[in-house]
């Protein structure tokens, strides 16, 4: 007894202290006990893995996807020279190939998201920025992280300040707050699997691989703007799009997906 009392009082600072694989891992064995019937790779399905008719009809849809010609206007946006004559392509590593999977990063002082970066092009080109939450921001990176599909999700989280951004949106991540006292983790953690109204609640892991989605398959959606419907519709008080506060939590939800590969975009409902 008085070993295991002392384990306990070795081991406890440690798994105080655990870092980012360590909390990636036990929610995997969580999910893997809680949710026994899915697989790692169809987590990326979210609640569609766990209701065969929802994703055979998913599956439908995304043979013909309703939104292709919107994909097809971010292709253009994407295409078109700035002013200057230079491209998009031109600020993302490999032209923007296979590279959505490494966002977000950390870099100077703060988190860099997929769309972030997008505007950081548009400035150092001197063009227009675009509304984070905007419909064009939506086009324009659902079709420029479409040249990642396949790529698996490779976020990093490395030196102490990067941490910090990592864990500022963890412990947002399971923060209670709002009229229900509830948190995300109150719902994608401790009840996915659950029923709520029609839908089972999905799991933490797997979310971030399919951002931006089109709802109904016409509305484009960042992921973001997901985290603010969540928000909403779960009582609590939303933050903006491209918020310091936004960016760290899409640091930590997206992370949580490493190792799993990318399709975007989706139909979602
Ligand atoms: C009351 C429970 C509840 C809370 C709290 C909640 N969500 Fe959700 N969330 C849902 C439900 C239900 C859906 C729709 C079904 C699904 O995909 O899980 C959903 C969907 C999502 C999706 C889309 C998944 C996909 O594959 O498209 C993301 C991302 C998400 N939530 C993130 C969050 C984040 C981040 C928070 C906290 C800011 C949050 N949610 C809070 C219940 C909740």
């Amino acid at each position: 007894m008085k070993k295991l009392l002392l384990a306990c009082f070795l081991l406890g600072p440690a798994i105080a202290h655990a870092g980012p694989a360590e909390d990636r891992q036990a929610l995997l064995d969580r999910y893997a006990k809680a949710l026994p019937g899915i697989r790692f790779e169809d987590y990326v399905y979210g609640s569609l893995a766990m209701n065969p008719k929802a994703k055979s009809q998913y599956d439908d849809i995304m043979a013909f996807p309703p939104f292709s010609l919107d994909v097809d206007e971010g292709r253009q946006m994407w295409e078109k020279p700035f002013s200057n004559g230079r491209h998009f392509s031109s600020c993302f590593p490999g032209g923007g190939r296979n590279v959505a999977g490494n966002y977000p990063y950390y870099d100077e002082g703060r988190v860099v998201t997929f769309e972030s970066a997008i505007n950081a092009c548009l400035e150092a080109n001197g063009e227009r920025k675009l509304e984070y939450g905007g419909k064009e921001m939506g086009l324009i990176t659902a079709y420029a992280k479409s040249l990642s599909d396949g790529m698996k999700v490779d976020v990093k989280v490395e030196g102490a300040r990067a941490l910090a951004a990592y864990e500022k949106g963890k412990q947002y991540y399971y923060a209670r707050r709002g009229k229900k006292n509830l948190s995300c983790g109150a719902c994608h953690v401790e009840q996915a699997g659950e029923l709520v109204q029609t839908d089972r609640i999905s799991m933490l892991v797997g979310q971030a691989t399919h951002y931006p989605v089109f709802v109904d398959g016409t509305r484009v959606m960042t992921l973001q703007q997901r985290f603010r419907q969540c928000e909403e519709n779960a009582g609590m008080q939303p933050a903006k799009a491209g918020s310091e506060i936004y960016d760290d939590l899409e640091y930590f939800v997206t992370y949580m997906s490493n190792g799993l590969p990318m399709e975007v975009p989706v139909f979602r409902k």
